[in-house]
């Protein structure tokens, strides 16, 4: 049943594509419009939303790190993310005009399940952003929009992970669109550049040969370090994650804006760094900042993994190696810059003869607390 790939997590990686039309499928109508009637909840509510909150655990926390970036700026709504087990166990501001969104592949995750229980005991509003059909979350919440990414097999997730932005990034422009005007506009309008986002992930599917090659020749690495700034900063806290489940290498990932607060005391000469740069057409300057990071770390011995928009010349002087995606908004560049992380971690843990479906100590849901 894995088609051909050497385990599930390979397979699961090429499925990204589809895992992430398949969510957009369906869910506008011929003009173009957000259409989520699937969602069968009060659209006045939710237009009367002052505060959304999203809580997950693990990979599923990091796609809603990537959607507070988006939504706040799609919707205005103030919006929180926080780790369902952290949630869970303060005191939060939770009220009726608050809706909490839970974002978990399985569904049956003790934590987020616990967290929602207790956002809805609260009076909140509770959407469930979920990749499996019947499962608990979905149906102790108020409402579903289910993530298509089809049964994940590899403990380890990947194409959920991109499922789930895709679901999450829905939904906040569903809720632009209900707030009309110019917002409205918008969504229709980043609609548009998500349907062409899966032909873009074959596209970076198409050239990791590369990227294979650095992993297996890294595979003794002690430590490995991951950069990124802005919706790159949960992308590099993903590829962080994924090379200690698979490869048990340390490996932390960091906001790049931190860098002198910290973290630069751990580089030294020979110590691999991943750097997500952000497009140079992001706003605010950012990218020189990022650039302005890769050339600090550089000056300082780290060997630099740089993943950069196409044709970004500006990282050339900096980096040991270039991995290129192609051009896309600033706020959909986690879809794509994920990617070569995931297949780092995994061609690196196999290249140590690992098993990358079934890591050590790892359940692929965690149905305790
Ligand atoms: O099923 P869920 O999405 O609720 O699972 C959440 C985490 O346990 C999960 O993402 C975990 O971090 C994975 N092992 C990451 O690869």
């Amino acid at each position: 049943e894995k088609g051909g790939f050497r385990s599930f997590m390979d397979k699961e990686i090429d499925e990204q594509p589809q895992a992430v039309a398949d969510t957009l499928l369906g869910r506008t109508d011929a003009a173009g419009a957000l259409v989520l009637d699937e969602l069968r909840i009060d659209e006045e509510a939710l237009k009367r939303v002052s505060k959304i909150v999203l809580v997950a655990c693990g990979t599923a926390s990091y796609a809603g790190m990537v959607a507070k970036y988006a939504i706040e700026h799609w919707t205005r709504i103030p919006c929180e993310v926080e780790l369902a087990h952290e949630f869970r166990y303060r005191d939060p501001v939770v009220d009726d005009r608050t809706l909490v969104v839970s974002i978990s592949q399985s569904g049956e995750t003790m934590d987020t399940l616990m967290a929602v229980k207790h956002a809805r005991e609260l009076g909140a509003m509770t959407i469930a952003i979920c990749n499996t059909h019947g499962s608990t979350i979905p149906r102790e919440s108020d409402a579903v929009l289910y993530t298509h990414a089809g049964p994940e097999i590899a403990v380890a997730s990947t194409k959920a992970f991109l499922a789930q932005i895709t679901a999450v990034y829905v939904l906040g422009l569903y809720l632009a669109q209900l707030r009309g005007g110019t917002y409205a506009d918008e969504a229709q309008a980043v609609m548009k550049e998500l349907h062409e986002v899966p032909a873009k992930i074959r596209t970076v599917l198409d050239a990791m040969g590369r990227v294979r090659e650095i992993a297996r020749f890294m595979a003794d690495s002690p430590a490995v370090l991951f950069l990124g700034r802005h919706v790159g900063y949960p992308v590099a806290m993903e590829g962080a994650l994924k090379l200690k489940e698979l490869a048990y290498i340390h490996a932390e990932g960091f906001a790049a804006g931190e860098l002198k607060h910290g973290p630069i005391a751990l580089v030294e000469p020979g110590q691999p760094v991943f750097v997500v740069v952000p497009s140079p057409s992001t706003e605010h300057g950012l990218h020189g900042k990022v650039v302005s990071n890769i050339q600090e770390i550089r000056a300082r011995g780290a060997r630099t993994l740089v993943i950069a928009e196409e044709g970004d010349e500006s990282v050339v002087p900096f980096a040991d190696e270039i991995i290129s995606v192609p051009t896309v908004p600033t706020l959909l560049a986690p879809l794509l810059t994920v990617v070569p992380l995931q297949v780092f971690a995994c061609e690196l843990a196999s290249a140590k003869g690992l098993d990358v479906d079934q890591p050590r100590n790892l359940a692929k849901s965690v149905t305790v607390e």
